[in-house]
């Protein structure tokens, strides 16, 4: 085997060992989140989750967003820029969902908070709401512990609905929509707000109204 042979095992290798990591990260959180909200049922009743959807970035959009960032492909330069290349999203039914799940995995002890950003309280200039943690979780080989990041968003249901069509709308122009739709897009978002604070409210009196029920059942005991 010559030398370049040689190096290109020796990529192979390490790009198969960290995909396995990041693979392995997804794993993790996903099962400490979903047991966190299964405990959420067990004491309150409730679940704070509706549903949980996990990706690995994939190998082009990796390169892509290396380039973008002006680094070049190497696999330190990924494991080291890019953070997101194992994303945990977690959908909700309401906003304060949002914070009470953030809560929660900032107080897992195996949890590193690496970074915290709050497009809900700052919406990005597309209407794009979400609350996004940067965490590293250890990953416990044979040999050694790897501590490995993992993006995870968390988004109302509403959020996620327009998430998903101004994803898809974005790419259909490549990032250069019309003005027009950019716009609707803003005033679709700002719809979502309201239906996101309506539930909400609606949410709230739901539980006033059973609070109160159940005093009135108690009163008459
Ligand atoms: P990316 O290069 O897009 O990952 O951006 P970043 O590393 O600066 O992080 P940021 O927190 O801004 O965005 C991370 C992720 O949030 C993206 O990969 C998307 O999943 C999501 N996101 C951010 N902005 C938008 C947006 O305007 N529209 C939609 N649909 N998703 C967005
Ligand atoms: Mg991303």
């Amino acid at each position: 085997m010559d030398a370049s042979q040689q190096k290109f095992r020796e990529d192979v290798d390490s790009w198969e060992t960290v995909m396995f990591l990041y693979n392995s990260a997804i794993k993790e959180v996903g099962t400490k989140l979903e047991i966190l909200n299964d405990e959420f049922v067990h004491i309150h009743k409730y679940n704070p989750i509706e549903y949980i959807k996990s990706r690995i970035k994939t190998p082009e959009s990796i390169v892509k967003k290396l380039k973008r960032n002006g680094y070049e492909s190497s696999i330190q330069n990924m494991v080291d820029h890019v953070k997101d290349i194992a994303g945990i999203r977690l959908v909700c039914s309401f906003t304060s969902d949002i914070y009470q799940l953030a809560e929660m995995i900032g107080r897992q002890n195996d949890l590193t908070v690496l970074s915290v950003k709050d497009y809900i309280k700052h919406p990005k200039s597309s209407g794009y709401k979400s609350f996004h943690m940067i965490v590293t979780v250890p990953i416990f080989l044979s040999d050694r512990v790897v501590d490995t990041k993992v993006e995870i968003q968390i988004r109302t249901i509403a959020m996620d609905f327009w998430a998903s069509l101004e994803h898809k709308i974005y790419y259909k122009f490549e990032g250069n929509a019309p003005d027009y739709i950019s716009r609707d897009l803003q005033a679709c978002a700002e719809i979502v707000s309201n239906l996101d604070a309506k539930m909400l409210q609606l949410n709230e009196a739901v539980l006033r109204a059973k609070l109160s029920q159940e005093e009135d059942s108690g009163d008459s005991e």
